[in-house]
């Protein structure tokens, strides 16, 4: 089975190419499940109930969430109520949300889906670790297919945490820092791997981010506010493409799909 993962979608320029991405994609190279990290959907933080109806809509099948999770309160009913989004499973167990979804892709197939939260230079957290295990022993016997998106900065933890699940689920992807990675590769227990699958927004810009508005924050070092720069000329879709041997649930390869569109009437 052939599942697409894409990195952080940033922002309208980000939603707008997963509109224009998704239907071409699922068709040309047969997808049976598409997931998407939508952290920063909602101009560049956090997601509303609107952006996940319509990023379901242009056929995201299940989403992940990281660091700003909660940044928009609206989203919490959405967290609560529906079945194929999650918040980082190592956040408190007090906090809104769910731990993780089981989906059924095109082919039929039940597959877990969950995210974590690395803890190097972000806000204290559970140990990723730790909530990986609870989750594999919570997730239903029958869901054999397991994908993990672990939303960290350090490459160190990422690498860290493909190995320790390595052989328990069939891919380990990274999201976060929004800058792709050239290291896809099947780890030796059958475990797809990804340091981090990128982000889909606006090209020019840091990370997503107008580029004179991050420069004055660093400059002044005051607060500033950071748009999403929305009049970069062109958007990156940095996703991968994984495929998994549907007897064994091990990934039989994963490779990089980074596209570049021009905004249309920018
Ligand atoms: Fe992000
Ligand atoms: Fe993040």
């Amino acid at each position: 089975m052939r599942i697409l993962f894409i990195g952080d979608v940033v922002g309208k320029p980000g939603r707008e190419i997963v509109h224009r991405a998704i239907p071409g994609l699922v068709r040309d190279e047969r997808l049976d499940l598409v997931v998407a990290n939508a952290e920063n959907a909602a101009g560049g933080s956090g997601i509303t109930p609107a952006i996940y109806r319509e990023l379901v809509k242009a056929g995201v099948d299940a989403i992940t969430l990281g660091d700003h999770v909660y940044r928009r309160r609206e989203i919490y009913s959405v967290l609560e109520g529906e079945t194929n989004i999650v918040k980082p499973a190592n956040l408190p167990p007090e906090s809104v949300g769910r731990n993780w979804a089981v989906v059924t892709a095109r082919n039929g197939e039940r597959v877990g889906v969950f995210c974590l939260l690395g803890r190097l230079f972000m806000k204290p957290v559970d140990s990723p670790w730790h909530a990986a295990d609870r989750v594999l022993a919570e997730l239903p016997g029958d869901v054999r297919v397991r994908l993990v998106d672990f939303h960290a900065e350090a490459t160190s933890d990422m690498q860290l945490m493909g190995r320790y699940l390595d052989g328990r689920v069939s891919a380990v992807l990274g999201t976060h820092t929004h800058v792709p990675t050239a290291d896809a590769q099947v780890l030796p227990g059958g475990t797809a791997y990804v340091t981090d699958a990128g982000m889909v927004g606006p090209a020019e810009s840091i990370i997503g981010n107008e580029i004179d508005a991050v420069l004055q924050r660093f400059l002044t070092g005051m607060p500033t506010r950071l748009p999403v720069a929305e009049r970069s000329p062109t958007v990156q879709f940095n996703a991968v493409l994984v495929d998994i041997d549907e007897a064994t649930r091990r990934a039989r390869s994963i490779c990089r799909i980074d596209r570049e569109y021009e905004i249309d009437g920018v």
